[in-house]
């Protein structure tokens, strides 16, 4: 179910020689300039996240599965926020890194290699944490997500983009997708105020990207081979997911049990 670090390594080394595939996928989701984004997450979602995890200046935001750091950088260099990035592609992760010294954020960014379901990092270290089109490659969700309620302060934020199956018994979706249900996990690993919302904009934007893939002569350009074939498997169950965000809080100190 879980694609390994070594096929993600593969795919950010094919991404790096292809501005073409950077190119398109930047104007037909309407990223900022220079925003490096291996996701679906469109310019318009991204206002909406950002406004969704309520940072200021000095606040920590764990961008996790960052990729190659796109989102969490520019959420940085919007907010003040620091950032930590984390993913377990050694090769996004490089790639991460030079962007942040590019964009002068480096001073305010770490990034590193760790797993959806283990960060490394100290409990109650960080005060949000944004997970962009990444859960569902979990090994298990509820870690993932007992994972994020670890590492958040108490009153802590957490955002996830994703996809989930309009019908959990639909064979033609992959077991991966078909395994999401936020509503359900989100308080079963110790979430309150969960909401999950439906972004139908959203999916228009994802659909315009794989059909306006498939009309571009891909040549040997590894990347945009990769999307195309990506592309008609999409389309094929396109009317199969639903576009969600997720949003949900740690219990604040109040809300905290004693020991
Ligand atoms: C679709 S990409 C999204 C990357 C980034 N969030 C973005 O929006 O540009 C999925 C990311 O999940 C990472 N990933 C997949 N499984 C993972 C795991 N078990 N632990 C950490 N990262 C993982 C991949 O390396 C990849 O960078």
């Amino acid at each position: 179910m879980a694609r390994s670090a070594e096929e993600f390594d593969r795919w950010y080394a094919d991404r790096t020689d292809s501005p073409v595939a950077d190119a398109l996928v930047r104007r037909v989701l309407g990223l900022p300039p220079g925003l490096q984004s291996t996701s679906l997450l469109s310019g318009a979602g991204l206002d909406e996240v950002v406004a969704e995890l309520g940072l200021r200046d000095g606040h920590v935001l764990l961008d996790l599965a960052c990729g190659r750091g796109g989102y969490g950088l520019e959420i940085a260099r919007r907010t003040r926020c620091r950032l930590a990035g984390l993913d377990f592609s050694p090769v996004a992760i490089e790639q991460a890194r030079r962007r942040a010294q590019v964009l002068e954020l480096a001073d305010r960014a770490d990034f590193r290699v760790g797993e959806l379901t283990e960060t490394g990092l100290r409990a109650a270290s960080v005060d949000a944490v944004l997970v962009v089109d990444s859960l569902q490659f979990a090994e298990s969700i509820p870690d993932a997500l007992r994972e994020c309620r670890r590492v958040l302060r108490a009153g802590g934020r957490i955002v996830v983009t994703c996809w989930e199956a309009s019908d959990p018994s639909d064979e033609r979706l992959s077991k991966r997708m078909r395994q999401v249900d936020l509503l359900s996990q989100l308080p079963l690993a110790g979430f309150v105020d969960v909401e999950v919302t439906d972004k139908p904009a959203w999916r228009v934007a994802e659909k315009a990207l794989w059909e306006e893939a498939l009309t571009i002569g891909a040549g040997d350009d590894l990347a945009m081979q990769s999307m195309q074939e990506e592309a008609q498997r999409v389309l094929a169950t396109f009317d199969g997911l639903r576009r969600v965000l997720a949003t949900a809080f740690t219990p604040s100190s109040d809300q905290v049990p004693s020991a």
